[in-house]
């Protein structure tokens, strides 16, 4: 472990995340011709990103649903500028050419360190060395003020996050915001991971360096780990726009979870569990599970760390997912159809968050593998046990309602099979069949293919867990 003196802290930098990436970032199996793309131009603003041919076309692509690994070709397009931004961005980027022959992909690396704060340190402490920076242009999640009392330090851009805030008009307001406060070279974002997502997107259009200091748990587990940034497109679906663009430096303070509320914390639990199940850790999943049900934060603490080094050694591997790092979607299938069920049923304050829908998805993958996987038994029921223990699971109760709807009643798995269906990380068009990333045991991940990482179930065998889900659902 190598440790660092920034003034008389003493920070940890064991983890670097090396990362290389091409860009664009995925080739094109197929291409999608543009030729008659002819956006309205009335009201173009040439000077912004997102001027309006350039949300044409992303509207357009959206509408279409076209996915990443689909080429934009633009011959023959009246309005290719446009064209090429949308492509940049679509997805986190898809190929563009625009005259006969596709650009080379061009390769890309660099490594940027984790430097986590000792645990008694105040934020003041530890922030003081990023804010001696010059040029410096800075966006904050609205919240951490009201919490803490960070005066000695001027935010240009105060970000209120939540998922409807995060689109393309809030990167404009942040570009808007830098480019009156003079264009500053670096950025400093200071919040939990929508302020992470936008505003590094954000820098990432202006291209500028940034440095992300997570202030929830979330963040600091996932959200800031591994270059994904970007925003949602209503009502198209969550981070659909936006890049891949690493940061300078990862900056956590862990005192920053003691203002968050019991719910805010968990969310992120739920990410930090599942890296100890793929980890292959039982002592760190029970330490954790324990830790998030005591609401103990010192322990949590403790186990930053390993929490952030599995996420941060997968996207190193694969930093743009073309492979292993979609094993971090483990629990995920589940949970992005309970999401929807309850974005439709229910207005946002009563929303299932992502962090309990992600507890619910693991605890129905570990039963699909005692189910499909020989000889899993007894590790997925440990796993299992690790969930209920952590109190991150809703009660049937409270998942009834966050969903709107009785997990008894014959007409929640049709909806439940619906959204499973139209999973955007399904991989194959069969309707009757879905994908799953499955844990054999501990830390390994089972597949009935070599080298590969989902297991393709037809949706009759999903439906028996999931009855038995629902009779068995444990609290
Ligand atoms: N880029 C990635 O790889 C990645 C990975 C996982 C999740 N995400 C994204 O992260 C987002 C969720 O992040 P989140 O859970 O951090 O939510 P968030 O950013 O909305 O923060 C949750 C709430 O806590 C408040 N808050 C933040 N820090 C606080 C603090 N220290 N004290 C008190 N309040 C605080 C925020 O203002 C907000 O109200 C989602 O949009 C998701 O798509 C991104
Ligand atoms: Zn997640």
């Amino acid at each position: 472990m190598k440790l660092i003196s920034q003034g008389n802290l003493i920070l940890k930098t064991n983890l670097t995340v090396n990362w290389t990436m091409q860009n664009p970032p995925t080739s094109a199996k197929a291409w999608h011709s543009w030729a008659s793309f002819n956006p309205n131009l009335t009201g173009h603003n040439e000077s912004i990103f997102f001027d309006s041919a350039t949300r044409e076309a992303l509207d357009l692509a959206l509408s279409q649903k076209l996915d990443r690994f689909t080429g934009w070709e633009a011959l023959g397009a009246p309005e290719r500028g446009p064209l090429a931004k949308a492509a940049s961005v679509f997805k986190r980027g898809v190929p563009f050419k625009s005259c006969d022959t596709e650009s080379e992909a061009v390769p890309l690396s660099g490594s940027y360190p984790i430097e986590i704060a000792p645990a008694h340190i105040h934020p003041v402490e530890a922030l003081k060395e990023a804010f001696l920076t010059k040029n410096l242009f800075v966006v904050i999640d609205r919240n951490i003020p009201e919490h803490w009392n960070l005066s000695p330090f001027k935010a240009d851009f105060h970000l209120e996050a939540n998922e409807k805030n995060k689109n393309v008009d809030t990167v404009e307001h942040i570009c808007k915001a830098a480019k009156k406060a003079r264009s500053p070279d670096h950025w400093l974002i200071i919040g939990g991971g929508i302020t992470a997502d936008t505003a590094a997107f954000a820098a990432n259009i202006m291209k500028k360096s940034f440095t992300l200091v997570p202030t929830t748990l979330l963040a600091m587990a996932d959200a800031c780990v591994g270059g994904k940034t970007g925003v949602n497109a209503h009502p198209f679906g969550k981070n659909l726009i936006g890049s891949f663009a690493f940061p300078e430096k990862v900056l956590v303070i862990p005192q920053f979870l003691k203002s968050l509320s019991t719910r805010v914390l968990r969310s992120g639990g739920a990410e930090c569990l599942k890296h100890a199940f793929l980890a292959g850790k039982p002592e760190k999943a029970a330490k954790i599970a324990d830790a998030l049900k005591e609401v103990n934060l010192l322990s949590l603490s403790e186990e930053l760390e390993f929490i952030i080094e599995l996420k941060a050694k997968v996207v190193a591997e694969d930093p743009t997912e073309k492979g292993k790092r979609a094993t971090l979607n483990l629990g995920h299938t589940l949970a992005h159809a309970l999401e929807a069920i309850s974005h439709k049923h229910n207005p946002p304050d009563q929303h299932i968050h992502h962090g309990e829908a992600v507890a619910v998805g693991l605890a129905f993958c570990f039963l699909i593998s005692k189910k499909v996987v020989p000889n899993s038994v007894s590790s997925m029921d440990t796993m299992i046990g690790c969930l209920i223990n952590s109190g991150l699971m809703p009660t049937k109760s409270r998942l009834q309602e966050h969903l709107g709807l009785s997990l008894d009643d014959e007409q929640t798995w049709p909806q439940v099979s619906h959204y499973l269906l139209n999973d955007k990380k399904k991989s194959d068009h069969h309707q009757d069949a879905c994908n799953w990333i499955l844990l054999e045991e501990w830390g390994k991940i089972f597949s009935d293919k070599p080298d590969g990482f989902l297991v393709r179930l037809p949706l009759s065998k999903i439906r028996e867990v999931w009855d038995q889900f629902v009779r068995e659902y444990p609290l």
